[in-house]
Protein backbone atom coordinates (compact mmCIF):
# COMPACT_ATOMS: atom_id res chain seq x y z
CA UNK A 1 0.00 0.00 0.00
CA UNK A 2 1.18 3.50 -0.98
CA UNK A 3 2.78 5.30 2.11
CA UNK A 4 1.18 8.60 2.71
CA UNK A 5 4.35 11.55 2.26
CA UNK A 6 3.73 14.13 4.54
CA UNK A 7 5.48 17.70 5.32
CA UNK A 8 5.95 18.95 9.08
CA UNK A 9 6.59 22.46 9.50
CA UNK A 10 7.67 24.27 12.69
CA UNK A 11 10.11 26.14 14.23
CA UNK A 12 10.74 24.24 17.09
CA UNK A 13 13.11 21.56 16.31
CA UNK A 14 12.00 18.75 19.61
CA UNK A 15 8.66 19.32 18.62
CA UNK A 16 9.69 18.48 14.80
CA UNK A 17 11.47 15.51 15.84
CA UNK A 18 8.93 14.25 18.05
CA UNK A 19 6.02 14.31 15.38
CA UNK A 20 8.15 13.30 12.75
CA UNK A 21 9.03 9.81 15.00
CA UNK A 22 5.58 9.31 16.33
CA UNK A 23 4.42 9.87 12.32
CA UNK A 24 6.80 7.98 11.21
CA UNK A 25 5.83 4.88 13.55
CA UNK A 26 2.41 5.39 12.39
CA UNK A 27 3.40 4.31 8.66
CA UNK A 28 3.82 7.45 7.18
CA UNK A 29 6.95 8.82 5.21
CA UNK A 30 7.97 12.25 6.64
CA UNK A 31 9.84 15.16 5.80
CA UNK A 32 10.35 18.24 7.44
CA UNK A 33 11.21 22.01 7.34
CA UNK A 34 12.19 24.78 10.44
CA UNK A 35 10.26 27.32 8.28
CA UNK A 36 8.22 28.32 5.23
CA UNK A 37 11.17 28.90 2.66
CA UNK A 38 12.38 25.77 3.78
CA UNK A 39 9.44 24.31 3.33
CA UNK A 40 8.52 25.81 -0.29
CA UNK A 41 11.97 23.97 -1.04
CA UNK A 42 11.08 20.58 0.30
CA UNK A 43 7.49 21.17 -1.96
CA UNK A 44 8.92 21.90 -4.77
CA UNK A 45 11.34 18.62 -5.01
CA UNK A 46 8.82 16.16 -3.51
CA UNK A 47 5.31 15.08 -4.03
CA UNK A 48 3.95 15.78 -0.83
CA UNK A 49 0.13 14.67 0.46
CA UNK A 50 -0.03 16.56 3.39
CA UNK A 51 1.91 20.00 5.10
CA UNK A 52 1.26 19.77 8.75
CA UNK A 53 2.24 23.54 9.88
CA UNK A 54 2.45 25.54 13.11
CA UNK A 55 0.25 28.49 12.35
CA UNK A 56 2.47 31.05 14.04
CA UNK A 57 6.56 31.48 13.38
CA UNK A 58 9.07 33.97 13.05
CA UNK A 59 9.00 35.31 9.90
CA UNK A 60 6.67 33.98 7.39
CA UNK A 61 3.90 32.65 9.21
CA UNK A 62 1.20 29.92 8.61
CA UNK A 63 -1.21 31.49 5.99
CA UNK A 64 1.79 33.20 4.20
CA UNK A 65 2.93 29.75 3.32
CA UNK A 66 -0.54 28.87 1.97
CA UNK A 67 -0.71 31.64 0.44
CA UNK A 68 2.66 30.57 -1.65
CA UNK A 69 1.28 27.12 -2.03
CA UNK A 70 -2.13 28.52 -3.64
CA UNK A 71 0.40 30.88 -5.63
CA UNK A 72 2.81 28.19 -6.94
CA UNK A 73 -0.49 25.66 -7.70
CA UNK A 74 0.79 23.12 -5.61
CA UNK A 75 -0.89 19.52 -4.93
CA UNK A 76 -0.58 19.41 -1.40
CA UNK A 77 -3.62 19.46 1.10
CA UNK A 78 -2.19 21.69 4.11
CA UNK A 79 -3.56 21.65 7.57
CA UNK A 80 -2.67 23.83 10.60
CA UNK A 81 -1.57 23.17 14.10
CA UNK A 82 -2.87 26.33 16.13
CA UNK A 83 -2.73 28.01 19.68
CA UNK A 84 -6.26 29.59 20.41
CA UNK A 85 -4.26 33.14 19.79
CA UNK A 86 -4.25 32.67 16.37
CA UNK A 87 -7.33 30.22 15.65
CA UNK A 88 -8.90 33.31 13.82
CA UNK A 89 -6.48 32.95 11.30
CA UNK A 90 -6.86 29.20 11.14
CA UNK A 91 -10.37 29.24 9.78
CA UNK A 92 -9.48 32.08 7.64
CA UNK A 93 -6.78 29.89 6.02
CA UNK A 94 -9.52 26.82 5.82
CA UNK A 95 -11.29 29.82 2.97
CA UNK A 96 -8.66 29.90 1.56
CA UNK A 97 -7.97 26.36 1.17
CA UNK A 98 -6.64 24.77 3.76
CA UNK A 99 -8.16 21.09 4.29
CA UNK A 100 -8.34 21.51 8.73
CA UNK A 101 -6.72 22.64 11.66
CA UNK A 102 -6.36 21.58 14.96
CA UNK A 103 -6.32 23.27 18.32
CA UNK A 104 -3.19 23.20 20.59
CA UNK A 105 -2.39 21.44 22.99
CA UNK A 106 -3.88 17.61 21.34
CA UNK A 107 -2.59 14.80 22.39
CA UNK A 108 -1.74 11.81 19.66
CA UNK A 109 -5.06 10.23 19.30
CA UNK A 110 -6.65 13.76 18.25
CA UNK A 111 -3.49 14.34 15.98
CA UNK A 112 -3.49 11.22 13.70
CA UNK A 113 -7.48 11.14 13.85
CA UNK A 114 -7.23 14.78 11.86
CA UNK A 115 -4.04 13.75 9.80
CA UNK A 116 -6.28 10.46 8.28
CA UNK A 117 -9.54 12.06 7.93
CA UNK A 118 -7.36 14.92 5.93
CA UNK A 119 -5.75 12.06 4.04
CA UNK A 120 -9.51 10.55 3.32
CA UNK A 121 -11.04 13.79 2.18
CA UNK A 122 -7.77 14.02 -0.55
CA UNK A 123 -7.95 10.46 -1.72
CA UNK A 124 -11.94 10.65 -2.47
CA UNK A 125 -10.89 13.79 -4.68
CA UNK A 126 -8.13 12.67 -6.09
CA UNK A 127 -10.37 9.86 -7.11
CA UNK A 128 -13.21 11.65 -8.53
CA UNK A 129 -10.61 13.23 -10.41
CA UNK A 130 -8.80 10.49 -11.53
CA UNK A 131 -12.48 9.28 -12.91
CA UNK A 132 -13.32 12.29 -14.51
CA UNK A 133 -9.90 12.24 -16.31
CA UNK A 134 -10.65 8.24 -17.48
CA UNK A 135 -13.48 9.34 -18.72
CA UNK A 136 -12.74 11.61 -21.48
CA UNK A 137 -10.04 9.02 -22.01
CA UNK A 138 -12.42 7.02 -22.76
CA UNK A 139 -14.29 9.01 -24.74
CA UNK A 140 -11.86 10.55 -27.31
CA UNK A 141 -10.65 6.84 -27.42
CA UNK A 142 -14.51 5.72 -28.74
CA UNK A 143 -14.33 8.44 -31.38
CA UNK A 144 -10.90 7.22 -32.63
CA UNK A 145 -12.12 3.71 -32.84
CA UNK A 146 -15.00 5.03 -34.56
CA UNK A 147 -13.13 6.86 -37.70
CA UNK A 148 -11.04 3.44 -38.29
CA UNK A 149 -12.69 1.66 -41.42
CA UNK A 150 -10.64 -1.83 -40.94
CA UNK A 151 -11.71 -4.35 -38.79
CA UNK A 152 -7.50 -4.83 -38.57
CA UNK A 153 -7.00 -1.27 -37.85
CA UNK A 154 -9.79 -1.58 -35.00
CA UNK A 155 -8.13 -4.50 -33.21
CA UNK A 156 -4.93 -2.89 -32.97
CA UNK A 157 -6.09 0.02 -31.91
CA UNK A 158 -7.91 -1.75 -29.13
CA UNK A 159 -5.30 -4.09 -27.91
CA UNK A 160 -2.83 -1.03 -27.84
CA UNK A 161 -5.20 1.02 -25.66
CA UNK A 162 -6.05 -1.59 -23.42
CA UNK A 163 -2.21 -2.53 -22.84
CA UNK A 164 -1.72 1.28 -22.40
CA UNK A 165 -4.16 1.81 -19.64
CA UNK A 166 -4.26 -1.55 -18.18
CA UNK A 167 -0.69 -2.75 -18.28
CA UNK A 168 -1.40 -6.52 -18.43
CA UNK A 169 1.15 -9.26 -18.70
CA UNK A 170 -1.22 -11.16 -21.18
CA UNK A 171 -4.68 -9.55 -23.14
CA UNK A 172 -6.93 -11.86 -25.09
CA UNK A 173 -9.22 -10.54 -27.29
CA UNK A 174 -12.01 -12.92 -28.40
CA UNK A 175 -14.39 -12.38 -31.14
CA UNK A 176 -16.79 -14.66 -33.56
CA UNK A 177 -14.64 -15.70 -36.56
CA UNK A 178 -15.55 -15.29 -39.97
CA UNK A 179 -13.69 -18.68 -40.84
CA UNK A 180 -16.13 -20.99 -41.14
CA UNK A 181 -16.28 -23.81 -38.73
CA UNK A 182 -14.19 -21.54 -36.22
CA UNK A 183 -16.91 -20.35 -33.64
CA UNK A 184 -14.28 -17.37 -32.46
CA UNK A 185 -11.12 -16.12 -33.25
CA UNK A 186 -8.48 -14.87 -30.46
CA UNK A 187 -5.86 -12.62 -30.11
CA UNK A 188 -3.27 -12.88 -27.57
CA UNK A 189 -0.85 -10.83 -26.51
CA UNK A 190 1.77 -10.56 -24.00
CA UNK A 191 4.42 -12.75 -22.41
CA UNK A 192 1.47 -14.80 -20.13
CA UNK A 193 -0.05 -15.47 -23.33
CA UNK A 194 2.16 -15.79 -26.40
CA UNK A 195 2.53 -19.48 -27.84
CA UNK A 196 -1.00 -19.97 -27.27
CA UNK A 197 -0.77 -22.09 -23.49
CA UNK A 198 -3.06 -25.00 -22.76
CA UNK A 199 -5.24 -22.97 -20.76
CA UNK A 200 -6.22 -20.32 -23.27
CA UNK A 201 -8.87 -22.61 -24.55
CA UNK A 202 -10.86 -23.54 -21.69
CA UNK A 203 -10.68 -20.13 -20.18
CA UNK A 204 -12.08 -18.16 -23.25
CA UNK A 205 -15.04 -20.33 -23.55
CA UNK A 206 -15.64 -20.14 -19.25
CA UNK A 207 -15.41 -16.24 -20.39
CA UNK A 208 -17.63 -16.18 -22.99
CA UNK A 209 -19.92 -18.07 -21.06
CA UNK A 210 -20.31 -15.23 -18.15
CA UNK A 211 -22.92 -13.17 -18.60
CA UNK A 212 -21.12 -9.68 -17.06
CA UNK A 213 -17.68 -8.24 -16.64
CA UNK A 214 -16.04 -10.04 -13.71
CA UNK A 215 -12.92 -10.05 -11.96
CA UNK A 216 -10.91 -12.79 -12.20
CA UNK A 217 -8.95 -13.81 -8.98
CA UNK A 218 -6.72 -16.46 -8.80
CA UNK A 219 -8.78 -18.84 -7.45
CA UNK A 220 -11.26 -19.04 -10.07
CA UNK A 221 -8.53 -18.98 -12.88
CA UNK A 222 -7.40 -22.36 -11.05
CA UNK A 223 -10.72 -23.72 -11.17
CA UNK A 224 -10.79 -22.79 -15.07
CA UNK A 225 -8.10 -24.93 -15.58
CA UNK A 226 -6.18 -26.52 -12.97
CA UNK A 227 -2.48 -25.66 -14.86
CA UNK A 228 -2.88 -22.14 -13.45
CA UNK A 229 -2.80 -23.58 -10.00
CA UNK A 230 -0.29 -21.88 -8.54
CA UNK A 231 0.91 -19.19 -10.89
CA UNK A 232 -1.04 -16.64 -9.26
CA UNK A 233 -2.35 -15.13 -12.74
CA UNK A 234 -4.85 -13.30 -11.59
CA UNK A 235 -7.58 -10.64 -14.59
CA UNK A 236 -10.60 -9.09 -15.42
CA UNK A 237 -12.90 -9.60 -18.63
CA UNK A 238 -15.72 -7.68 -19.98
CA UNK A 239 -17.81 -8.24 -22.73
CA UNK A 240 -17.69 -6.19 -26.24
CA UNK A 241 -21.80 -5.90 -25.94
CA UNK A 242 -23.78 -3.98 -28.85
CA UNK A 243 -27.84 -3.83 -29.10
CA UNK A 244 -28.00 -6.78 -31.03
CA UNK A 245 -25.95 -8.67 -27.98
CA UNK A 246 -22.22 -9.89 -27.15
CA UNK A 247 -20.06 -9.54 -30.43
CA UNK A 248 -16.86 -10.70 -28.14
CA UNK A 249 -14.72 -10.22 -24.84
CA UNK A 250 -11.68 -8.27 -23.83
CA UNK A 251 -9.48 -10.52 -20.79
CA UNK A 252 -6.75 -9.07 -19.33
CA UNK A 253 -4.14 -11.15 -17.30
CA UNK A 254 -1.84 -10.09 -14.69
CA UNK A 255 1.66 -12.43 -13.54
CA UNK A 256 1.85 -13.23 -9.33
CA UNK A 257 4.53 -10.10 -9.47
CA UNK A 258 1.74 -8.05 -10.20
CA UNK A 259 -1.29 -6.81 -7.98
CA UNK A 260 -4.54 -7.90 -8.45
CA UNK A 261 -7.30 -5.46 -10.89
CA UNK A 262 -9.46 -3.39 -8.46
CA UNK A 263 -13.19 -3.03 -8.77
CA UNK A 264 -12.51 0.52 -10.54
CA UNK A 265 -10.23 -0.86 -12.95
CA UNK A 266 -12.97 -3.20 -13.85
CA UNK A 267 -15.65 -0.57 -13.96
CA UNK A 268 -12.97 1.16 -16.43
CA UNK A 269 -12.39 -1.53 -18.68
CA UNK A 270 -16.38 -1.82 -18.90
CA UNK A 271 -16.36 1.68 -20.21
CA UNK A 272 -13.57 0.91 -22.85
CA UNK A 273 -15.18 -2.54 -24.04
CA UNK A 274 -18.70 -0.42 -24.17
CA UNK A 275 -17.13 2.33 -26.28
CA UNK A 276 -15.07 -0.08 -28.29
CA UNK A 277 -18.36 -2.23 -29.13
CA UNK A 278 -20.02 1.06 -30.24
CA UNK A 279 -17.88 2.04 -32.34
CA UNK A 280 -17.29 -1.40 -34.02
CA UNK A 281 -21.33 -1.56 -34.32
CA UNK A 282 -21.08 1.45 -36.15
CA UNK A 283 -18.09 0.29 -38.58
CA UNK A 284 -20.51 -3.17 -39.53
CA UNK A 285 -23.31 -0.56 -39.84
CA UNK A 286 -21.78 1.64 -42.62
CA UNK A 287 -20.19 -0.87 -44.15
CA UNK A 288 -23.34 -3.01 -44.76
CA UNK A 289 -24.78 0.10 -45.64
CA UNK A 290 -21.45 0.36 -47.79
CA UNK A 291 -22.73 -3.15 -49.00
CA UNK A 292 -25.89 -2.54 -49.94
CA UNK A 293 -25.58 0.86 -51.44
CA UNK A 294 -23.02 -1.05 -54.25
CA UNK A 295 -25.46 -3.85 -54.35
CA UNK A 296 -28.34 -1.13 -55.35
CA UNK A 297 -26.09 0.45 -58.12
CA UNK A 298 -24.71 -3.20 -59.37
CA UNK A 299 -28.27 -3.60 -59.74
CA UNK A 300 -28.44 -0.56 -62.13
CA UNK A 301 -25.68 -2.10 -63.64
CA UNK A 302 -27.64 -4.92 -64.51
CA UNK A 303 -30.91 -3.37 -65.62
CA UNK A 304 -28.54 -1.53 -68.15
CA UNK A 305 -27.04 -4.38 -69.60
CA UNK A 306 -29.80 -6.51 -69.19
CA UNK A 307 -31.82 -4.71 -71.60
CA UNK A 308 -28.70 -5.37 -74.52
CA UNK A 309 -27.09 -8.55 -74.73
CA UNK A 310 -24.41 -6.99 -76.34
CA UNK A 311 -23.66 -4.93 -73.49
CA UNK A 312 -23.86 -7.78 -71.02
CA UNK A 313 -20.70 -8.22 -69.25
CA UNK A 314 -19.41 -4.79 -70.53
CA UNK A 315 -18.75 -3.03 -67.18
CA UNK A 316 -17.45 -6.40 -65.76
CA UNK A 317 -14.73 -6.41 -68.01
CA UNK A 318 -14.22 -2.87 -68.31
CA UNK A 319 -13.32 -2.88 -64.18
CA UNK A 320 -10.88 -5.86 -64.89
CA UNK A 321 -8.94 -4.39 -67.68
CA UNK A 322 -8.92 -1.20 -65.68
CA UNK A 323 -7.70 -2.50 -62.32
CA UNK A 324 -4.98 -4.50 -65.03
CA UNK A 325 -4.21 -1.10 -66.82
CA UNK A 326 -3.82 0.28 -62.96
CA UNK A 327 -1.49 -1.96 -61.69
CA UNK A 328 0.62 -1.51 -64.93
CA UNK A 329 1.20 1.98 -63.85
CA UNK A 330 1.89 1.46 -60.76
CA UNK A 331 -1.01 2.76 -59.16
CA UNK A 332 -1.86 2.34 -55.34
CA UNK A 333 -4.68 0.08 -53.71
CA UNK A 334 -6.81 2.61 -53.31
CA UNK A 335 -6.84 4.03 -56.77
CA UNK A 336 -6.68 0.23 -58.22
CA UNK A 337 -10.10 -0.02 -55.79
CA UNK A 338 -11.38 3.05 -57.20
CA UNK A 339 -10.53 2.08 -61.05
CA UNK A 340 -12.45 -1.22 -61.00
CA UNK A 341 -15.58 0.78 -59.47
CA UNK A 342 -15.45 2.88 -61.84
CA UNK A 343 -15.16 -0.01 -64.65
CA UNK A 344 -18.20 -1.46 -63.45
CA UNK A 345 -20.26 1.99 -62.96
CA UNK A 346 -19.09 4.14 -65.83
CA UNK A 347 -22.24 3.57 -67.86
CA UNK A 348 -24.84 3.48 -64.58
CA UNK A 349 -26.62 6.49 -66.16
CA UNK A 350 -27.81 4.63 -68.54
CA UNK A 351 -30.18 3.30 -66.82
CA UNK A 352 -31.75 7.21 -67.19
CA UNK A 353 -32.05 6.35 -71.03
CA UNK A 354 -34.97 5.40 -73.08
CA UNK A 355 -35.02 1.28 -74.07
CA UNK A 356 -35.92 2.57 -77.56
CA UNK A 357 -32.73 4.28 -77.90
CA UNK A 358 -30.42 2.08 -75.80
CA UNK A 359 -31.95 -1.20 -77.73
CA UNK A 360 -32.30 0.45 -81.29
CA UNK A 361 -30.35 -1.48 -84.28
CA UNK A 362 -30.06 1.35 -85.97
CA UNK A 363 -27.68 4.66 -86.55
CA UNK A 364 -28.95 6.81 -83.68
CA UNK A 365 -30.75 10.20 -84.80
CA UNK A 366 -28.70 13.62 -83.36
CA UNK A 367 -31.60 14.00 -81.07
CA UNK A 368 -31.31 10.55 -79.96
CA UNK A 369 -27.29 10.87 -79.73
CA UNK A 370 -27.90 14.14 -77.63
CA UNK A 371 -29.92 11.89 -75.41
CA UNK A 372 -27.35 9.25 -74.82
CA UNK A 373 -24.45 11.31 -74.60
CA UNK A 374 -26.28 12.65 -71.46
CA UNK A 375 -25.22 9.08 -69.66
CA UNK A 376 -22.24 10.21 -67.85
CA UNK A 377 -24.16 13.19 -66.21
CA UNK A 378 -27.01 11.08 -65.44
CA UNK A 379 -24.53 8.64 -63.69
CA UNK A 380 -22.88 11.57 -61.77
CA UNK A 381 -26.39 12.70 -60.28
CA UNK A 382 -26.78 8.64 -59.27
CA UNK A 383 -23.27 8.27 -57.56
CA UNK A 384 -23.06 11.26 -56.12
CA UNK A 385 -25.95 10.84 -53.68
CA UNK A 386 -23.75 7.93 -51.89
CA UNK A 387 -21.23 8.83 -50.30
CA UNK A 388 -19.01 6.06 -50.21
CA UNK A 389 -19.11 6.58 -54.28
CA UNK A 390 -18.50 9.96 -54.16
CA UNK A 391 -14.78 9.75 -55.30
CA UNK A 392 -16.04 8.16 -58.43
CA UNK A 393 -18.02 10.61 -59.59
CA UNK A 394 -15.31 12.56 -61.75
CA UNK A 395 -13.89 9.55 -63.41
CA UNK A 396 -17.82 8.27 -64.56
CA UNK A 397 -18.81 12.17 -65.66
CA UNK A 398 -15.60 12.09 -67.54
CA UNK A 399 -15.11 8.88 -69.30
CA UNK A 400 -16.43 10.27 -72.34
CA UNK A 401 -13.73 13.29 -72.78
CA UNK A 402 -11.38 13.37 -75.81
CA UNK A 403 -7.91 14.51 -75.00
CA UNK A 404 -8.08 16.83 -77.82
CA UNK A 405 -11.06 18.48 -76.02
CA UNK A 406 -13.54 17.03 -78.65
CA UNK A 407 -15.34 14.57 -76.30
CA UNK A 408 -18.13 15.62 -74.00
CA UNK A 409 -19.51 16.36 -71.79
CA UNK A 410 -17.41 19.21 -70.54
CA UNK A 411 -15.00 19.15 -73.89
CA UNK A 412 -12.09 18.68 -71.16
CA UNK A 413 -8.33 18.68 -72.38
CA UNK A 414 -5.44 16.76 -72.15
CA UNK A 415 -4.71 16.52 -68.63
CA UNK A 416 -7.71 18.35 -67.24
CA UNK A 417 -9.16 15.50 -67.73
CA UNK A 418 -8.81 13.60 -64.67
CA UNK A 419 -6.12 10.59 -64.78
CA UNK A 420 -8.26 7.87 -63.94
CA UNK A 421 -10.93 8.92 -66.11
CA UNK A 422 -8.43 8.44 -69.13
CA UNK A 423 -7.88 5.30 -67.96
CA UNK A 424 -10.79 4.09 -67.84
CA UNK A 425 -11.38 5.66 -71.52
CA UNK A 426 -9.19 3.56 -73.15
CA UNK A 427 -10.04 -0.03 -71.53
CA UNK A 428 -14.06 1.24 -72.46
CA UNK A 429 -12.95 1.61 -75.89
CA UNK A 430 -11.04 -1.33 -76.15
CA UNK A 431 -13.68 -3.33 -75.11
CA UNK A 432 -16.54 -1.83 -76.77
CA UNK A 433 -14.21 -2.77 -79.79
CA UNK A 434 -13.32 -6.34 -78.80
CA UNK A 435 -17.11 -7.35 -78.38
CA UNK A 436 -19.78 -8.36 -80.72
CA UNK A 437 -22.23 -5.34 -80.89
CA UNK A 438 -25.51 -4.91 -82.75
CA UNK A 439 -24.12 -2.81 -84.99
CA UNK A 440 -20.50 -3.83 -85.37
CA UNK A 441 -18.60 -8.06 -85.27
CA UNK A 442 -16.02 -8.47 -82.43
CA UNK A 443 -12.36 -6.60 -83.65
CA UNK A 444 -9.69 -8.98 -82.65
CA UNK A 445 -7.67 -7.16 -80.21
CA UNK A 446 -4.75 -6.42 -82.66
CA UNK A 447 -7.31 -4.53 -84.73
CA UNK A 448 -8.67 -2.67 -81.61
CA UNK A 449 -4.73 -1.76 -80.56
CA UNK A 450 -3.95 -0.47 -83.87
CA UNK A 451 -7.32 1.81 -83.93
CA UNK A 452 -6.27 2.91 -79.90
CA UNK A 453 -2.85 3.88 -81.78
CA UNK A 454 -4.74 5.71 -84.56
CA UNK A 455 -6.74 8.08 -81.55
CA UNK A 456 -4.04 8.12 -79.70
CA UNK A 457 -3.26 11.87 -79.17
CA UNK A 458 -7.09 12.69 -80.20
CA UNK A 459 -9.66 10.59 -78.70
CA UNK A 460 -6.92 8.82 -76.28
CA UNK A 461 -4.10 9.85 -73.80
CA UNK A 462 -1.22 8.52 -75.82
CA UNK A 463 0.73 7.70 -72.83
CA UNK A 464 -2.74 5.50 -71.60
CA UNK A 465 -2.56 3.78 -74.67
CA UNK A 466 0.92 3.02 -75.07
CA UNK A 467 0.95 1.12 -71.46
CA UNK A 468 -2.46 0.04 -72.14
CA UNK A 469 -0.80 -2.02 -75.91
CA UNK A 470 1.89 -3.17 -73.33
CA UNK A 471 -1.09 -4.78 -70.96
CA UNK A 472 -2.62 -6.20 -74.12
CA UNK A 473 0.32 -7.56 -75.79
CA UNK A 474 1.58 -9.72 -72.45
CA UNK A 475 -2.14 -11.14 -72.51
CA UNK A 476 -1.67 -12.11 -75.58
CA UNK A 477 1.40 -13.64 -75.27
CA UNK A 478 0.51 -15.63 -71.89
CA UNK A 479 -2.69 -16.53 -73.67
CA UNK A 480 -0.24 -18.17 -76.59
CA UNK A 481 2.07 -19.47 -73.92
CA UNK A 482 -1.01 -21.35 -72.21
CA UNK A 483 -3.19 -22.43 -75.50
FE1 LIG B 1 -20.11 5.30 -71.47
Amino acid sequence: MKKHRLLLVDDEPELLAVNKECLEDEGFQVFTAKDVLQALMVLESEEIDLVISDMCMPGLSGSDLLQRINAKGLDADVMFLTAYGTVENAVECIQNGASDYLLKPFDLVQFLRKIRQVLAGREKRLRMANKGKSLEAVLAFGKTLSRQSSMKKFIRMLIVEMRKVFSPQGIVLIMPSIKEGDPVRRLSLGPLVTNSPDWIEPLGARVCALSEAAILSCEYLSLCSPELDGLGISGMCAPLRTPFGRTGWVLVLRDGQSPPYLRDELNLLSLYTAQAANAEENRRVKQRLEDMSLEVVMSYVTAVEAVDVYTRGHSERVGNFARSLGQELGLSTHELEQLYFAGLLHDVGKVSIPHSILTKPDRLTDEEFHIMRKHPEWGKKILSSISSFRELVPIVLHHHEHFDGSGYPQGLQGEDIPFLARAISVVDGYEAMTSNRAYQAARTPEQALAILEKGAGSQWDPDMVAVWTKVVLRMLEDERCCA
